[in-house]
């Protein structure tokens, strides 16, 4: 029997991003506008099968709360993690600006390596849209990590997201 391949994932962001949306996409191919924020910590599981080797891998997702309060427990879940999605609303200058924080709070508690992609989500606003893709990139190249747009509501991107995450983790 092939040997079970399985990485842990974490979701970070600012509140109301859309990060339970992307996973509820992804898990379930599901959407809804209803906001019910997080509390704590959510936990789903998602089995791929990676393109190139063929390899069943079985992905552990944890789905932290943008809440401030929730802060502390958020910090618990990168240790022992393989990758951590950074999630920012493009409609929200401000969730963008709160990124390179979020990143510097990864390296800070996790080893060197760590593999981070930044995620512009609800690109389906396009006349709200307020944080270009440009400025995405740009950040991103800053803070040497990948970088996507998705819409959770449209199923834009997501699977890519996944995609990417285990290709650079199998990378390294
Ligand atoms: P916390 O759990 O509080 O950290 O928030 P969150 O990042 O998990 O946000 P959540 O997924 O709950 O989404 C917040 C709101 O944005 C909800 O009303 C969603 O329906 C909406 N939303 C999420 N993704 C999209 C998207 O791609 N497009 C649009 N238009 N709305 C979205
Ligand atoms: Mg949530």
């Amino acid at each position: 029997m092939e040997e079970e391949i399985l990485y842990k994932i974490i979701l970070v962001g600012e509140s109301g991003v859309g990060k339970s949306s992307i996973l509820v996409r992804f898990t379930d191919n599901t959407f809804t506008p209803h906001f019910a924020p997080t509390l704590g910590v959510d936990f789903n599981v998602k089995t791929i099968r990676n393109k190139e080797t063929g390899q069943t891998v079985k992905l552990q997702l944890w789905d932290t709360a943008g809440q401030e309060r929730f802060k502390s427990i958020t910090q618990t879940f990168y240790r022992g993690s393989h990758g951590v999605i950074v999630v920012y609303d493009v409609t929200d200058p401000k969730s963008f600006d709160r990124c390179k924080n979020w990143v510097e709070d990864i390296n800070q508690n996790t080893q060197d390596g760590m593999i981070i992609i930044l995620v512009g989500n609800k690109s389906d606003l396009t006349s709200q849209k307020k944080v270009s893709t440009e400025q995405g990139k740009a950040l991103a190249d800053t803070l040497n990590i990948k970088f996507l747009e998705t819409s959770a509501k449209e199923n834009f991107g997501v699977t890519q997201v996944f995609d990417l995450l285990v290709q650079d983790i199998e990378a390294t």
